[in-house]
């Protein structure tokens, strides 16, 4: 059998993603994240951008130090700051890479950078250099390439691999290709640029009129072998193309395009689920390969042609993607040996306490739901995670009273960071307003809610509320989860949840002035 040719996966889910508005992750979740990529079987994790701030460049370099199988890369502009705190985040990494860009378009230089492409040129290459003084392995960007005159990029990658790149990508930055231009853009620096084959091809395509994807596959036939891609297609704005579908893309036409990637695809749903539960982005439900309805079949003429052969309607299977089968339902019944064999399946290992904590929690829930779903455990251990962290504030008690004609009152006691017991009680517009503004008179912190979203788990009246909120303090968005079969208490969860995140980083950025 002939050996297909591999596409390197660089996921920049933890930097170009993590760029999307509001996602908020902390350095626990970028690290969690990190090593379910690691699981996946990406070949390089862009891990972050280290000069954005000391926060982001200690995460980078955590990973760096945690995540030992992919490339570790770091972001930098083309200014000697940024290159050298790159290196200095992921130095320590088994295979570090430094991954250097500056703006190419007219556009760009005329009013972001204001500087002649001359100029642009001399910086390229000397941080190129600068790069390639500390580490072996550099990429290099032309920022908006696709809306940059073609000669100039020609130009340009051939003094940027001159000066050492290893790796030369072209960005879609503004999402403004379309697929035949792409894969054309791609060929010219093949039969233009003359020291081409010293480096590879990369392509990192965002998604503003939808054809991220597709562009990116029209470059890997073009020659491109590397792409850059986010879990669920996160990024700025309408985001970047996504692992999955350019994953499965090359898997389910190998027969087309010839080529292969390093993905488990088993992994794909658990890191789906991971990116959509930290960041608070729900997946639509009619994404592709992820989302909800992806191997659904509602129609009755498809239903039956599925019971015949599934090859009738489906061009995957959902195990090779790690969609879990139809479940056993768990229930009031089911012993921690059946939670721990689900949760297994499901892509959790639990250790034996942690097993004996959601074991307690997975019993309350089971008292209350008639049985338990796949949904409801992923939505459980969410749960669990958050409630296990190091909280500033719990939620200890929360009581609250509406109606009509009432007046919607609420009343909380939580537990504040010396372990003392602090209630309050309030009135307000509805429930959800009482129990906020009761949490403000405990926890002073100026904010106001900028989103909050409640999501039924699964099907039926008892199902579990899932609460996903954003808070705004001094320009920053936090995000805040909670879940409960009771809404109220849900929601007080998810608003304390982002508080914590809030007093957590401000601890953190004075640590780091001190
Ligand atoms: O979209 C873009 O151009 C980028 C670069 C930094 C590669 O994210
Ligand atoms: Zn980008």
């Amino acid at each position: 059998m002939v050996e297909q040719e591999r596409i390197t996966i660089f996921d920049t889910t933890l930097r170009d993603g993590e760029q999307a508005a509001g996602a908020g992750l902390n350095w626990e979740e970028k690290l969690e994240i990190a090593r379910q990529l690691e699981r996946l079987g990406v070949d390089v994790i862009e891990a972050g951008f280290p000069a954005s701030s000391p926060g982001n460049l200690e995460t980078v370099q955590r990973i760096a130090r945690e995540v030992r199988t992919p490339i570790i890369a770091g972001l930098a502009r083309c200014v000697p700051g940024d290159i050298d705190d790159a290196w200095e985040a992921v130095q320590v990494a088994v295979k570090p890479r430094i991954h250097v860009f500056i703006s190419s378009s007219d556009i760009h230089l005329t009013h972001q950078l204001r500087k002649s492409p001359e100029e642009v040129m001399e910086q390229a290459i000397t941080s190129v250099e600068r790069a390639k003084s500390y580490c072996d392995d550099v990429e290099f960007s032309p920022m908006d390439a696709t809306r940059t005159d073609w000669d100039f990029i020609y130009r340009l990658v051939t003094e940027a691999i001159n000066a050492g790149a290893t790796t030369i990508n072209i960005p879609d930055t503004v999402g403004y290709a379309i697929p035949d231009e792409f894969g054309r853009l791609i060929a010219g620096v093949f039969e233009n640029v003359k020291n081409i084959s010293n480096a590879t091809i990369s392509v990192h395509c965002h998604n503003d009129l939808g054809l991220a994807s597709a562009n990116s596959i029209a470059a890997v036939q073009n020659g491109a072998r590397q792409v850059e891609v986010c879990v669920n297609g996160i990024g700025e704005r309408a985001g970047n193309a996504s692992l999955e579908e350019v994953v499965m893309a090359i898997h389910t036409r190998e027969d087309l395009l010839g080529f292969t990637t390093g993905v488990d695809t088993t992994q794909i749903y658990r890191a789906s689920r991971m990116v959509s539960d930290y960041t608070g982005f729900a997946v639509q439900p009619n994404k592709a390969i992820v989302g909800l309805n992806a191997f659904r079949h509602e129609s009755g003429i498809h239903q039956d042609a599925m019971l015949k052969a599934p090859i009738t309607f489906e061009i995957m299977t959902p195990q090779s993607v790690g969609v879990p089968g139809t479940a056993l339902v768990l229930g009031r019944q089911s012993g921690s040996h059946a939670l721990e064999a689900r949760l297994h399946d499901l892509g959790y290992d639990v250790s034996k306490e942690d097993l004996g904590r959601v074991y307690v929690a997975f019993k309350d829930l089971a008292d209350k739901k008639e049985s338990v779903t796949d949904r409801d455990l992923e939505t459980l251990m969410g749960e669990d995670r958050r409630s296990t962290g190091d909280d500033i504030y719990t939620l200890d008690h929360v009581q609250a009273l509406s109606g009509s004609p009432a007046v919607p009152t609420a009343t909380v006691r939580l537990i504040d960071p010396e372990g003392e017991a602090q209630t309050a009680s309030a009135i307000g517009t509805g429930p959800v307003d009482a129990i906020y503004q009761a949490i403000t008179q405990i926890v002073d912190v100026p904010n106001h809610l900028v989103e909050y979203r409640v999501e039924a788990v699964t099907e039926g009246l008892d199902s579990i509320a899932d609460v996903t909120l954003r808070i705004e303090h001094e320009g920053t968005n936090y995000i805040g989860r909670g879940a409960d079969t009771d809404i109220v208490v849900a929601s007080a969860r998810a608003y304390v949840d982002s508080l914590n995140r809030l007093l957590a980083s401000k601890q953190r950025a004075t640590s780091v002035m001190v």
